[in-house]
């Protein structure tokens, strides 16, 4: 079979059995991907593609990046597979770690447990909230995303994840959240005096408003994602602590979901840190093994998951712990401490803002463009100045589907859509990325942004 042939029998293959309801036909020609390292991705075709999104931030510290995958390989000669009844190694340091880390910045003494992935482990949190509050209802925020199990959709905001499958009992109360640029309140950042914030402190004024009276409330907890997925929007930093610490006082657990932004992405560990909260519960996954052999963790404070609260069997799945995925996790989170991240990134951070910056000096449609860390927005507007719908979607499919020179080579580029209209790019680059890989991103994203000009706004 030549090559062409094989690509066709591929995408046959994908026509004829494969479902199409994840998320791979977003794109009406997905990449077929056969190799990858550091920010690239090479297709079947041999195109090379610059992730700017490192998989949704699910591989922050590169595609195989070599201690990681060393520390695989080493596990699979020793222990590749053992029962989660079992305690190993790996495992133990691990959960170590963490806590050593949550303990550093927040004085708290907690526990961890693990999971294979990131809606598994909010149901998790989902379940020490449950059994510690005795409270089904929880809140989160309009544009989180939390995963999409049947029961954390319900926490997710999207409509559209929860608009097929019947009722969803325990569905969330979800607030506005701060996405200043689009406020829901339609109030202008400048003069708001933080009105979202005090809003969701206000709904537990009097029971009258439905969810609080003086002594007791119906809310478990408040899963937070402090800067949210969806278009990588970063609230102000007073916003969360003008409401966190009541909710606290009143009883209401805060889950902080570090799935997607914690692991160095806005330049620090956990985002938290940023906002001068202390959360109650932390949820990792994603970059938490770089992307490798997924493994989810669940921190709680004490209290929450004490020896006699959390009693075995509270939490299962057969693959929760296994050890190719605590090797992998314990191996990038030696990795990630030996990098002096906090330092390093800042200026990088800097480099790139100013390389977007310069981009929408040249193009009208930037609307914004935003970052905390390496986690970066750009929003588009159009001639009436209004978020340009689905224009993220469609630089998406020119950035993917086309050829881009830079220094007599070829290029494509991989990106991500955000907002709540898809009007906009989210950004999540490589954290080893060098100055030079970032010229040559903000020179791909030039000639992208150039198309996107020409298709009309
Ligand atoms: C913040 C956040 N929480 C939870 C999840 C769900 O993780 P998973 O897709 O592994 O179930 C995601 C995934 O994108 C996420 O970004």
């Amino acid at each position: 079979m030549d090559k062409q042939d094989k690509i066709d029998y591929l995408r046959k293959i994908d026509e004829q059995y494969m479902s199409w309801g994840d998320t791979v036909h977003y794109q009406s020609r997905p990449i077929i991907a056969q190799s990858c390292r550091g920010e690239t991705v090479i297709d079947i075709n041999q195109h090379i593609y610059i992730d700017t999104q490192m998989w949704h931030s699910s591989c922050n510290f590169g595609y195989r990046n070599p201690e990681i995958e060393q520390a695989m390989n080493r596990q699979m000669c020793s222990l590749p597979q053992v029962s989660g009844d079992f305690l190993h190694e790996e495992k133990l340091l691990l959960a170590k770690q963490i806590c050593d880390a949550v303990y550093e910045r927040t004085g708290l003494k907690g526990r961890v447990s693990f999971n294979v992935g990131g809606s598994m482990v909010v149901e998790d949190a989902l379940k020490i909230v449950r059994k510690n509050t005795r409270r089904n209802r929880v809140a989160s925020m309009m544009g989180a995303y939390h995963g999409r199990s049947l029961t954390v959709s319900g926490l997710s905001s999207s409509h559209r994840y929860r608009q097929y499958f019947g009722e969803c009992a325990d569905r969330a109360i979800m607030y506005p959240f701060a996405h200043c640029s689009q406020c829901y309140y339609e109030k202008n950042r400048e003069d708001c005096n933080d009105y979202c914030a005090r809003m969701i402190a206000k709904s537990l004024d009097t029971d009258f408003y439905g969810v609080a009276s003086d002594d007791s409330n119906e809310i478990g907890a408040f899963f937070l994602e402090l800067c949210q997925g969806r278009g990588y929007t970063i609230p102000p930093r007073n916003f969360f602590k003008k409401f966190v610490p009541e909710m606290q006082r009143r009883g209401i657990l805060i889950v902080d979901d570090e799935i997607q932004i914690g692991m160095y992405r806005t330049g620090k560990l956990f985002a938290f840190e940023h906002y001068e909260i202390v959360p109650d519960i932390i949820t990792l996954s994603k970059s938490f093994t770089n992307g490798l052999s997924p493994l989810s963790a669940v921190w709680a404070r004490e209290e929450l998951v004490s020896r006699e609260i959390f009693t075995p069997g509270h939490a299962h799945s057969n693959f929760a712990n296994h050890s190719l995925g605590t090797a992998a996790a314990l191996q990038t989170w030696r990795y990630m401490m030996s990098r002096d991240y906090e330092s390093q990134l800042p200026v990088k951070s800097e480099y790139y803002l100013q390389g977007l910056q310069r981009l929408k000096m040249k193009y009208p449609f930037i609307h914004q463009v935003d970052g905390l860390g390496m986690l970066f927005n750009m929003t588009f507007t159009d001639n009436q100045g209004r978020p340009w719908k689905n224009a993220g979607k469609r630089a998406v499919t020119l950035a993917q589907d086309n050829d881009y020179a830079y220094h007599g080579e070829i290029f494509r580029l991989i990106l991500n859509s955000g907002g709540y209209y898809n009007e906009g790019l989210k950004l999540a680059p490589y954290l080893d990325i060098t100055i030079a890989q970032i010229d040559r991103t903000m020179a791909l994203l030039d000639q992208v942004l150039a198309r996107l000009s020409e298709s009309g706004v």
